[in-house]
């Protein structure tokens, strides 16, 4: 699979089988997002693999903390959202909802409960960065994530970006004994995706490139 087929067919998938993922094949995947480019080479990414029994056990303890604390999947913005933003969004939303009528699912308790649940997947990998760099090293971190999203995609197994469980820092380090000097930064569900479910059949779109792009020449 080359590079632009993988950016062409990957996207996140919300149903996993339970099939497991064997250490050796994150260990592969990871070994080639330690190639990604960062500043001054300084590699700040860490990863936390939390898989099986361990796994379940996070998952049980994030449900239960988001049915206590009702903290949901949002923007997580400062300011109140521009229309172009907030129309992405709620787009987003309404696109999957025929997808979740299928399976009798609501929306929100779908995506939230099921980030905490890692949709299912086998293995979560948890993206953490040393609190004593400044928050211009989560540059680094983004880019190690679009590098694991693709790089999982191009060994068949599939990803979901989970930043809830950032709502949710304290918590997790917590749950797994993650030292106060690192920061929790992003989660990622890894694992097969299961075919048959009909949340999967949803692929999300993108504007135009004009909406993004200004020249100066
Ligand atoms: C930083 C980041 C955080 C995300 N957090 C979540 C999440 O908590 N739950 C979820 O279901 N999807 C999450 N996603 C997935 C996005 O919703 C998804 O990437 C977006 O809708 C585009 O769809 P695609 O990945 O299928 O192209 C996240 C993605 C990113 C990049």
């Amino acid at each position: 699979m080359d590079v632009l087929d993988a950016i062409k067919s990957r996207k996140s998938v919300r149903a996993f089988k339970p099939d497991p993922v064997t250490r050796e094949q994150i260990e592969e995947i990871l070994n080639h997002v330690i190639r990604a480019p960062s500043a001054i080479n300084l590699q700040p990414w860490e990863f936390i693999v939390v898989m099986g029994e361990e796994k379940q056990r996070l998952s049980r303890r994030l449900i239960k903390l988001y049915r206590e604390k009702q903290i949901s999947c949002s923007p997580g913005n400062v300011k109140p959202l521009s229309a172009a933003f907030s129309k992405r969004g709620a787009e987003s939303f309404i696109l999957m909802n025929p997808y979740l009528e299928k399976m009798g699912q609501e929306f929100n308790r779908f995506v939230n409960e099921g980030s905490c649940n890692f949709y299912g997947a086998p293995a979560a990998v948890i993206f953490c960065l040393d609190n004593a760099f400044s928050e211009a090293r989560l540059v680094d971190i983004g880019i190690a994530l679009g590098y694991f999203v693709l790089i999982a995609h191009k060994f068949g197994l599939s990803t979901c970006p989970i930043g809830l469980i950032n709502a949710y820092e304290d918590d997790m380090k917590e749950i797994l004994n993650i030292p106060e000097n690192k920061d929790v930064v992003i989660g990622a569900a890894i694992g097969y995706a299961d075919q048959d479910s009909p949340i999967n059949e949803f692929t999300s779109p993108r504007d135009s490139l004009e909406h993004f792009l200004r020249w100066i020449d």
